[in-house]
C-alpha cells in the first residue's frame, strides 16, 4: 500500500483561534468545554463526534433554560434539584473502517492531531490521522457549527480520506436520547434520568439536495422532561458527499429506530486517496418555541428545508462576523512572560463564549445568566448574582440582551414577592439561585469530596444578589436612557427591590442607625459566627458591609430616580406601584443612616464582627496543601471551621472598591458618616488582599480590577492569572463542568472599562460618559467600541494617547469628559487627548 499525505487543514490566525495538538485525556474535559459551540439558544460540548460518554469525554448539548426538577433521599432527606438538562445528542457520528473496527481511542492510535475553535467564524474543527489495527490510515477532518444564523439547526461536516487503502467504510448517525445527567462527579449520587425519550422514527421528506430535488430519508427523535413536560423534537439529515460536492454513491443505508434512540448506518466504498464528507444537519424545536405547531414536526421541516451544511456554516461564519464588528475588544500587550496573540485570543475567547451563551437569540427567550453558561452541568445551569460582572459587557454593546436577563427577572417578581412575604418582608426578594419559575433553587446541602461529609449549605441567605440586580437596572437606563424599559419593568424591579432592603433593615432608636441581619455578604467562606464569638448563635451573619453600603446607595438611587422624572411620569409609577408618600423618605433616611462596620484605621469591616475572628496561618496552610483555594473544604475536612478565621473565599468588602471608584465610594461613605478617603481605601484593599484564598474565579477579576488603581505595579499578574482562569483551568478541574461566565465577561470589561476608567454618570439631568485611563506600560493598544444611548464610540487607547471616534449620528451634546476634563465630541471626528503620568 503506498502512503499519501492529505492536505488536513490547520489553524488559523493565533490571535482568532484556541489550538490544541495532540491528545491529553486528562484534559479533554476542559477542551471540550472551551471550544464547546453555542448559539445562546443551545450549546453543544466540543466532544469528539464518536465518543458516547466516560470519564474522558463528555458529549452533551444543551438547551439555553432547559431545566428540570428531580428528588432525590440523600442523608434521610429529600433533596430537590433542578437540573439544567443533558439532551439527546444530535452529534454522534461513529466510523468503522471495514465495517469491523470502530474509531475509538483503545484500538485506533492517532497522529497529527489538532482539535481548534475558529473565533472569528465560530466553527469547531479536528484534524486527525487514524491508523487502525490493520494498519490502514485514514486523514480526519471534522467542522460544526451551532448556527448562529438559523438558532434551531446545527450541522456537521466530517471528511475522511483513506491514505493507503481503498476499502468499505460504516458510519452511524443517529438521536441518542438514552442519556443521563453525569456530567459533575460530585452530582453523581442524585437523581440524574431527566428525559423520557417517546418517539424514535425516520421519516421521507421531500429535500433540494446536492443532486437536485428528490426525496430523502430522515431521522426524528421526539422526548420529554420528566417533571418539567417541556417536549424537544430533534431531526437530522446526513448526506455522503464527493470533493465536489455531489451526492457519493451509498452501497447500503440501514435506518433503526428503537425507543429512545434512531440512527441511520450508510455504508460505503471509499477509494484510497479520494476524500468523502459525512454531512449530518440536525434541527432542534421545544414545545416553548414560538411560531411553530409541535417541536417535532417544527424539527421535522427545518431539517427537510435546511441548505447543505456548506451553506449553513458560511451564513453563520458571516453572523459571527457581524457580531464581532459590535463586540470585538483589542488588545495587544507587550509583556516578555506572555505570548501576545494568546492574551488576545484569549480576551476574544471570553467575549465568544458570553456570546455563545446570550446572544440576539437569547432576547426572545425567557432565559438569566447561567453562571457557568448553558456548557456543563455545574451549578446545574443556575442563575446567580455574576450577571453583576457580565451585564455591563453587554449594556454597552447589546442592550437589548441585558434587557432581556432583567426582564427575566421581572417576570419572577411575583415569586419574589412571595418569597419576601413568607419571610415576613415587603417588596421583592430574589433567590440566591434560580432557574426556570423564579424560586430558591440553591442546595440546601452540598458534598465535600474532601471528607466524603455532605454538608448543610447557607449560601442561600446570600440577599445581596437582589443588589446585582438592582445595579443593573440602574446601569442599564444611564447607558441607555430607555425610558420604556424603565416604565415596563424597570422601575418596578428597582422599587421593589428597595422597598426589600426598607423592611429587611432595623431600625435602633438608641442609635439611629439601621442594621441589616441574617444575611451573607459574596464570601461563602463565611456563614455565620463561630462558637465562642460575642455575636455567636445569631443567624448566619449581621451588617455585612457590601450589603449596608450598596442598600444606603440603593435608596438614594431609587429616591433620585423618582424625583428626577417628570411630575405627571412620577405619579403614574407611584401609582402604579402602590408607593405611598412616606415611603420614599424613609429611603432617603436610610441612605444616610446605614451602619457601616468599620475597624482600627477606618478599613471596612467585611461584617460586624469580623474584627473578633482570629488570623489564619496562610503560610502554615500553604506548605501544607499547596492549594488552598478551597479552604472551606480543608478545614471542614479537619473538623475546623473557616468561620473562625480572618480569610475570604472571595472579595466581599473589595466589591464596594469594584463597583465605586475610591472617589464616588469616599462619597457614599461620607454620607453614612464615615470618613473615608484615599488613605483608608488603600489600607482596606490592603487588608483582605492579604486575607483572600480566590475560591471563586470571580474573586481574580475583582482583585485585577481593584489593584489596577491601588497596586498598580502588582495588578498586571493578578489580571494574567484573572484573564488566563478558564484556559489554564486555575481551579484545577471546574472548567470542564461548566465555564465561569462572570470570570470570563468581567475579564473583558476590565480589559475595556477598567483600563480606560469608562464610567457612566449622572451629573444632574444629564448623564455622560467618563473616562479615567490607567496608564499600562504592558498595554501597547486597546481598542473598542461601545453603544451609548443608541450611538457608537469607537475608543483607542495607547499608553500616552486616548482617541474617541463618535459615529456619525452621536450627539454632539452628550457631555464627555476624560480625566475630569471635558470632550465636547462631534459627530464623525476623532480627538485625540495625550495622556500624562508615568505608566505603571
Ligand atoms: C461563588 C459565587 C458565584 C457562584 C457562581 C461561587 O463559587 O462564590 O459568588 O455566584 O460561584 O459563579
Amino acid at each position: 500500500m503506498t502512503e499519501r499525505t492529505a492536505a488536513l487543514p490547520h489553524p488559523g490566525d493565533p490571535a482568532w483561534t484556541l489550538a490544541y495538538e495532540g491528545f491529553a485525556p486528562e484534559q479533554q474535559g476542559l477542551r471540550e468545554a472551551l471550544t464547546a459551540i453555542g448559539n445562546g439558544y443551545m450549546v453543544s460540548r466540543g466532544a469528539l463526534p464518536w465518543e458516547r460518554g466516560d470519564d474522558t469525554h463528555y458529549p452533551a448539548t444543551y438547551l439555553a433554560g432547559g431545566y428540570n426538577r428531580l428528588i432525590t433521599r440523600i442523608a434521610e432527606r429529600d433533596i430537590v434539584n433542578e437540573d439544567l438538562v443533558r439532551l439527546p445528542d444530535w452529534s454522534g457520528l461513529m466510523v468503522h473502517f471495514d465495517g469491523e473496527n470502530p474509531i475509538d481511542l483503545a484500538d485506533t492510535t492517532w497522529r497529527e492531531v489538532r482539535h481548534w475553535l475558529d473565533l472569528r467564524h465560530g466553527v469547531l474543527h479536528l484534524s486527525l490521522i487514524a491508523t487502525d489495527p490493520s494498519g490502514r490510515e485514514t486523514a480526519l477532518h471534522l467542522a460544526r457549527v451551532v448556527s448562529m444564523d438559523q438558532p434551531h439547526l446545527a450541522a456537521l461536516e466530517l471528511t475522511l480520506t483513506p491514505l493507503n487503502w481503498s476499502g468499505r467504510v460504516v458510519i452511524d448517525s443517529g438521536l441518542n436520547g438514552h442519556l443521563i445527567n453525569a456530567g459533575v462527579k460530585r452530582y453523581r449520587q442524585l437523581s440524574s434520568t431527566h428525559l423520557e425519550a417517546t418517539d424514535a422514527a425516520t421519516f421521507q421528506a421531500h429535500t433540494d439536495g446536492p443532486d437536485g430535488p428528490g426525496e430523502e430519508e430522515m431521522i426524528a427523535l421526539v422526548s420529554t422532561f420528566s417533571q418539567a413536560r417541556l417536549r424537544v423534537g430533534q431531526a437530522a439529515r446526513t448526506r455522503l458527499l464527493t470533493a465536489e460536492g455531489r451526492s457519493h454513491p451509498v452501497e447500503r443505508r440501514d435506518a433503526l429506530a428503537e425507543d429512545g434512540r434512531v440512527r441511520h448506518t450508510l455504508t460505503v466504498q471509499m477509494t484510497h486517496g479520494e476524500p468523502v464528507t459525512v454531512e449530518k444537519v440536525a434541527a432542534l424545536y421545544t414545545s416553548r418555541d414560538t411560531a411553530i405547531s409541535e417541536p417535532g414536526l417544527a424539527a421535522r421541516e427545518a431539517v427537510a428545508e435546511a441548505p447543505p451544511a456548506s451553506a449553513l456554516v458560511a451564513a453563520h461564519g458571516a453572523t459571527w462576523e457581524r457580531l464581532w464588528q459590535q463586540a470585538d475588544v483589542v488588545f495587544e500587550v507587550d509583556d516578555p512572560e506572555v505570548d501576545p496573540a494568546t492574551v488576545q485570543m484569549n480576551v476574544r475567547l471570553h467575549i465568544f463564549h458570553l456570546l455563545q451563551t446570550l446572544s440576539p437569540h437569547s432576547a426572545d427567550l425567557d432565559v438569566g445568566v447561567p453562571a457557568r453558561g448553558w456548557h456543563g452541568e455545574a451549578y446545574r445551569g443556575h442563575v446567580f448574582w455574576d450577571e453583576l460582572f457580565i451585564l455591563p459587557f453587554l449594556t454597552l454593546h447589546f442592550p437589548e440582551i441585558s434587557a432581556a436577563m432583567l426582564r427575566y427577572r421581572a417576570r419572577r417578581l411575583p415569586k419574589a414577592r412571595a418569597a419576601a412575604r413568607a419571610a415576613g418582608h415587603g417588596g421583592a426578594m430574589f433567590p440566591w439561585q434560580s432557574g426556570s419559575d423564579g424560586r430558591e433553587e440553591s442546595q440546601v446541602m452540598h458534598l465535600n469530596p474532601r471528607s466524603g461529609r455532605w454538608i448543610p449549605d447557607n449560601t442561600w441567605v446570600q440577599r445581596h444578589v437582589s443588589l446585582a440586580i438592582a445595579v443593573n437596572v440602574a446601569n442599564h437606563l444611564a447607558a441607555t436612557g430607555d425610558q420604556g424599559f424603565l416604565d415596563n419593568f424597570g422601575a418596578e424591579l428597582l422599587i421593589d427591590i428597595t422597598r426589600f432592603f426598607a423592611s429587611l433593615a432595623e431600625h435602633d432608636p438608641a442609635t439611629d442607625r439601621y442594621s441589616i441581619h441574617q444575611v451573607m455578604g459574596p464570601d461563602e467562606y463565611h456563614d455565620g459566627y463561630p462558637e465562642g464569638h460575642r455575636l455567636a448563635g445569631r443567624t448566619a451573619l449581621s451588617n455585612n458591609a457590601y450589603t449596608n453600603v450598596l442598600v444606603a446607595w440603593l435608596m438614594g438611587t431609587a429616591g433620585d430616580l423618582l424625583a428626577g422624572l417628570e411630575a405627571a411620569r412620577r405619579d403614574q409609577i407611584m401609582g402604579r406601584l402602590g408607593i405611598a408618600p412616606e415611603e420614599p423618605d424613609r429611603w432617603a433616611e436610610m441612605a444616610k443612616k446605614m451602619v457601616v462596620p468599620v475597624m482600627d484605621d477606618g478599613v471596612l469591616e467585611q461584617f460586624e464582627g469580623y474584627a473578633e475572628l482570629k488570623e489564619f496561618d496562610w503560610e502554615g496552610y500553604r506548605a501544607r496543601y499547596g492549594d488552598i483555594q478551597r479552604l472551606d473544604r480543608i478545614l471542614e475536612a479537619e473538623g475546623d471551621s473557616a468561620n473562625r478565621y480572618k480569610l475570604s473565599k472571595q472579595a466581599d468588602a473589595l466589591m464596594l472598591c469594584y463597583l465605586f471608584p475610591e472617589p464616588e465610594l469616599s462619597h457614599l461613605l461620607e454620607r453614612l458618616g464615615v470618613p473615608f478617603g484615599p488613605e483608608a481605601w488603600q489600607r482596606t484593599i490592603n487588608t483582605y488582599l492579604a486575607r483572600t484564598s480566590h475560591g471563586s474565579t470571580l474573586s481574580y477579576l475583582v482583585h485585577a480590577w481593584v489593584m489596577a488603581r491601588s497596586h498598580p505595579e502588582d495588578a498586571w499578574g493578578m489580571f494574567k492569572t484573572a484573564l488566563a482562569s478558564d484556559l489554564t483551568d486555575v481551579q484545577g478541574g471546574t472548567t470542564a463542568e461548566g465555564i465561569h461566565l462572570g470570570a470570563m465577561a468581567g475579564t473583558v470589561d476590565l480589559v475595556m472599562r477598567g483600563f480606560s476608567g469608562l464610567a457612566v454618570r449622572r451629573a444632574g439631568d444629564t448623564v455622560g460618559l467618563h473616562f479615567d485611563p490607567v496608564a499600562n506600560r504592558r498595554v501597547r493598544r486597546l481598542a473598542f467600541r461601545v453603544r451609548f444611548r443608541g450611538h457608537w464610540l469607537g475608543v483607542e487607547q495607547t499608553p500616552d494617547s486616548l482617541t474617541l471616534t463618535p459615529g456619525p449620528d452621536w450627539d454632539p451634546r452628550t457631555p464627555v469628559l476624560v480625566g475630569g476634563r471635558s470632550m465636547p465630541l462631534g459627530p464623525g471626528r476623532p480627538e485625540t487627548i495625550r495622556l500624562t503620568g508615568a505608566p505603571a
